[in-house]
């Protein structure tokens, strides 16, 4: 197995959003730092929104950790195709509220109570809902009224909001204003620059127990940035399986040739180049690009379904 081959105690590339493995770039610090804030003085409404894989799961769920430490009543829902009556009855069960009727009307005077109950006991409940680009307006429409769960000074819900851009296209539009006007806080995650992809491996390498020995060449990780566009998603999937292309070759180094020829099994190099030479930033117009969406979305695909070129490389482990 190529994890004690590379000294490792664990897998430091999974695709699973570990908040353990959370890597604090200013802008994700500055994230959390701001749900944090915006939750403690019950702002009401936050948004968290970040391109595809840029790490906003693994922040809520750093999130989370910190809330349950503090035993804030939280209510964490990520099934985000539902409908509002779905949406009610996920609340409840997550709070654990008991309300024998299932009418909106009831619930939602339960669900009143309750949180004048808490605020009364100076406690503070939280809505989490990940994936909400795909809520559908009657239930964002749901939640604009639970916004208005309040008393005369204080929101007695704290709403955090996390999604991809869509979610900020959707509050948009003119039926959802209202809700819109009602976002105290915005929080963004975004792709990681080349200096920042170099600390992130080296910081999930650290996490999994290396140690210290050189695993990527520095040239590897420029490799990784480039075809990766700094998607730590995509930083992951080509670091994996550099782990495990290198151990299959024997070589105690990961090269940016292995990085390439993965890049290639993925057709990521087909995704438009990054930005040129000396500049940090990405222009947003390469991540709007249809081709990037396209090959982007091809994959991140391949990477959740094992794909036959992978799972040969996996054979020969
Ligand atoms: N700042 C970070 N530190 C450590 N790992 C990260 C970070 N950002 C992303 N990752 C890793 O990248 C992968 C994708 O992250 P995550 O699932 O949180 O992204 P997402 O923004 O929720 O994606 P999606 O838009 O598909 O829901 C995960 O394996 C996660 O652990
Ligand atoms: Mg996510």
């Amino acid at each position: 197995m190529y994890k004690s081959y590379f000294g490792l105690k664990e897998n430091p590339f999974n695709v699973n959003p570990d908040p353990r493995y959370l890597y604090l770039t200013k802008q994700i610090e500055e994230a959390l730092t701001g749900l944090m804030y915006g939750i403690q003085t019950r702002k009401g409404f936050i948004t968290l929104t970040g391109e595809v894989g840029t790490g906003k799961t693994t922040l809520v769920n750093r999130l989370l950790d910190w809330l349950r430490q503090r035993r804030t009543r939280t209510a964490f829902l990520f099934n985000s195709r539902m409908n509002t009556s779905h949406l009610f009855d996920f609340i409840l069960a997550e709070f654990e509220i008991v309300c024998e009727s299932r009418t909106k009307s009831q619930q939602l005077m339960k669900l009143n109570q309750w949180l004048l109950e808490r605020y009364r006991a100076g406690e503070t409940a939280v809505l989490i809902i990940d994936e909400a680009q795909n809520l559908s307006y009657p239930v964002l429409e749901e939640i604009r009224m639970l916004t208005n769960l309040e008393t005369s000074t204080e929101k007695l819900l704290q709403i955090v909001l996390s999604g991809q851009p869509e979610l900020e296209e959707k509050l948009k539009l003119p039926q959802l204003r209202q809700l819109k006007q009602r976002i105290t806080l915005r929080c963004k995650t975004a792709p990681l620059t080349k200096e920042q992809t170099h600390a992130y491996i080296a910081e999930r390498l650290r996490i999994a127990g290396t140690t210290g020995e050189q695993i990527f060449s520095p040239e590897a990780m420029d490799t990784v940035h480039m075809y990766s566009l700094g998607i730590p998603r995509v930083v992951n999937l080509l670091c994996e399986h550099a782990l495990i292309n290198t151990y299959v070759e024997q070589e105690r180094v990961v090269s940016p040739k292995i990085v390439e020829d993965i890049a290639r099994e993925f057709q990521l190099d087909e995704i438009e180049p990054i930005p040129p030479p000396g500049s940090s930033r990405i222009d947003n117009d390469v991540y709007n690009s249809e081709t990037f969406v396209q090959n982007l979305g091809e994959a991140l695909s391949r990477f959740r379904v094992s794909s036959p070129a992978v799972s040969s490389a996996r054979d020969k482990k």
